[in-house]
């Protein structure tokens, strides 16, 4: 868009921009400066524009998109280029991912490298590997700490192996996913140390203040994410004489984003990543980016900007780059982290769907699907051209996130609902096989979350333990079950590294000091590829769960209807036991999916006269499928086996 102000801004710092930029072909960067310049400079002049340096620092901005644009090498460019032909490209059903820890999975990315076949073995065509940059030996937060942005942990390896990577997946056509940790630094961070060494600009990264005024004034509003290990989100340091803003831990320090030195350094990060080959940058705890007195600090306004700005700059030096939002919030809060507006107010393509995560779980400890269909009915609509990311499990905890309200529609009482499931998962409920571990326990508010690996908090490992044949075939399905949700949904599944093997709860944390107060790390598994290759062993629980997933994996990429245009619609039936709903193609509407699971141990029905659609249609004709054969029925009654679930469609 044309607007005189923005355009004469652009061209006075155009015409001072370094010589030496004049030296490359710029010309796609200038188109899309042009495109985005207007936006970008609104949003940086309502977050920025009261400052005496804004032009200043409206020159850096366009000089770090230019310097970042002249080092993206050819071939990704091209890939801008072939994304932007292709804008959808995302929103097919082609991609599946995983995530996972590098050193967990292969020790380092060398070994990564070497395990590329496994993820093609399984179907697995998008990698999301947990942060790899530099970060302290101990406090690390499983890398979420970082102490340098531009390094690889030499643990991991260096950026010529990332590189390395990053080229092998994209000759198999194969995404590659990063963290980039925008919300803090390691207090180990060069920042940290030069705010800490007294340099005023350094201090300016960070909130710190030299008395409780201020911080006790942000604490009565401000909820706690680590209650039990990290109080409080405020940290003394003795160094500094000052109390320092720390909302995780207290090794983690707040980056002060109404600073635009500190908004022009981090999408600097994220550009660099993007240049070393990462397809899609996951951007951590974005509710959190800005603080406001008075606020609980998480989903504000000014966050949205900086992620919409962020998005602006980002398409200008290298469009075909996704963002992730990692923000585990409200399900009224969560689609807003797609943005405004497809085009002309974007955030981030795709959102964790925590929402989803926290039903599902309800629906396993319930065996029905009350709660999950009125939670499904209550999350607003997305944005077109932005997907959810469905995950069953991750590196963190499971937080109840559903409203109380939905709680109460579904019939249950909110505060003895999420105690049943506390309970339940951390296997204190009389009737439970689940094997969690509480986590985050908050005395004040009553809270309390749940860590633990998918197989054991399904009931895996207690049925293997005591060698019950039936408990493991009820977690298997479960597993399966799960997995067909995910993957039918719509939009990105993320299946969790360990648990396509069933990977059962890790105890050894508990024996490490730095680790053993923080419960995550009972899922953090390290790949015993031993174990792994049971897969190919028919029979073994290994077998069963990779081959069965791999299945539905294959069968997920060829149905077209799964790929997510919003177009999905929940369908009501009376048997509270089941989650129905329907697929469908926009521009083939005979490409229809109709998704039936059942949460009961014991087989479900359901009756089609309930779905005129599909009960005209039935006349035999339907098939499952995953397995290609028809579903067991009775007159026009579908028998759904206990923890199963169905892909029906007309053939
Ligand atoms: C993110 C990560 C989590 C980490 C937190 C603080 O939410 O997923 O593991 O503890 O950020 O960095
Ligand atoms: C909270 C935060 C999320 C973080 C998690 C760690 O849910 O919203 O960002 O990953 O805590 O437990």
């Amino acid at each position: 868009m044309y607007e005189q102000q923005s355009h004469s801004l652009l061209n006075a710092i155009l015409n001072q921009i370094e010589p030496e930029f004049s030296k490359h072909d710029l010309r796609y960067f200038y188109t899309r400066l042009g495109a985005n310049f207007y936006a970008i400079h609104s949003l940086f002049e309502r977050l920025y524009g009261k400052r005496p340096d804004f032009a200043e620092q409206a020159q850096r901005l366009v000089e770090t998109l230019a310097r970042q644009y002249i080092d993206r090498s050819e071939e990704l460019r091209a890939k801008d280029i072939e994304r932007e032909q292709d804008y959808n490209w995302f929103l097919s059903q082609k991609w599946v991912g995983m995530a996972l820890y590098c050193n967990g999975f292969a020790k380092n990315l060398q070994g990564m490298r070497e395990h590329l076949h496994y993820f093609q073995d399984l179907g697995i065509n998008l990698v999301h590997v947990m942060p790899i940059m530099k970060c302290p030996e101990g406090k690390s937060d499983g890398g979420y700490a970082v102490s340098n942005f531009r390094e690889i942990d030499p643990r991991a390896g260096d950026l010529n192996d990332l590189r390395g990577l990053a080229d092998d997946l994209r000759q198999r056509d194969m995404l590659l996913v990063m963290d980039v940790v925008l919300n803090h630094t390691s207090d180990q961070h060069e920042w940290a140390q030069k705010a800490r060494d007294g340099y005023s600009p350094y201090r300016e990264y960070f909130y710190t203040f030299e008395n409780r005024h201020v911080p006790d004034m942000f604490e009565q509003s401000m909820p706690e994410v680590f209650p039990e290990t990290a109080p409080g989100n405020f940290t003394w340091n003795k160094e500094m004489q000052r109390w320092v803003m720390t909302v995780f831990n207290d090794y983690q320090w707040d980056l002060n984003y109404s600073n635009p030195t500190v908004f022009i350094e981090m999408l600097d990060i994220i550009l660099f990543w993007a240049n070393q080959g990462a397809d899609i940058v996951r951007l951590d705890a974005v509710a959190f980016l800005w603080k406001k007195i008075g606020s609980t600090c998480q989903n504000e306004r000014e966050a949205h900007l900086i992620l919409q700005l962020m998005k602006d700059c980002c398409q200008v030096t290298a469009p075909g780059v996704l963002f992730i939002a990692e923000a585990i919030v409200a399900p009224v809060e969560v689609t807003k982290y797609f943005g405004e507006d497809a085009v002309i107010a974007k955030e981030c393509e795709i959102a964790y769907n925590a929402t989803f995560m926290a039903l599902l779980w309800d629906a396993v400890a319930t065996k029905n699907a009350r709660l999950l269909n009125q939670g499904i009915k209550s999350l607003p609509v997305k944005l077109e051209r932005a997907t959810w990311l469905n995950y069953i499990r991750c590196h963190d905890d499971i937080g109840l996130g559903f409203d109380d309200k939905d709680i109460e529609l579904a019939g249950y009482e909110p505060r003895d609902h999420r105690r049943f499931l506390i309970d339940y998962f951390t296997g204190q409920y009389a009737d439970s096989h689940a094997r969690g571990v509480p986590f985050g326990q908050n005395d004040k508010t009553g809270d309390a979350r749940i860590s633990g690996s998918l197989a054991s908090l399904v009931g895996l490992q207690y049925a293997v333990d005591i060698g019950d044949e039936q408990a493991i075939d009820d977690a298997i399905r479960i597993i399966v079950l799960l997995h067909s949700l995910i993957l039918s949904f719509g939009g990105l599944p993320l299946l969790y590294y360990g648990d396509e093997i069933g990977t059962t709860n890790d105890e050894s944390y508990r024996d490490d000091p730095v680790k053993m107060d923080d419960s995550r790390w009972v899922h953090r598994p390290f790949i015993d590829w031993q174990k792994a290759v049971q897969r190919n062993v028919p029979g073994t629980v290994e077998y069963l769960i990779f081959n069965q997933l791999k299945t539905l994996i294959a069968v997920h990429k060829e149905l077209d209807a799964f790929a997510d245009f919003n177009n999905r619609d929940l369908v009501e039936v009376d048997n509270p036991h089941l989650f129905v709903f329907e697929r469908y193609h926009l521009q083939k509407p005979a490409d229809r999916v109709l998704v039936i699971a059942n949460f009961d141990k014991r087989s479900q029905r359901l009756d089609l006269d309930q779905l005129p659609r599909w009960s005209q249609s039935y006349q035999g004709h339907l098939v499952d499928a995953i397995t290609g054969q028809s579903p067991e029925k009775f007159g026009n009654t579908v028998v759904v086996p206990r923890f199963g679930c169905y892909w029906l469609t007309e053939v």
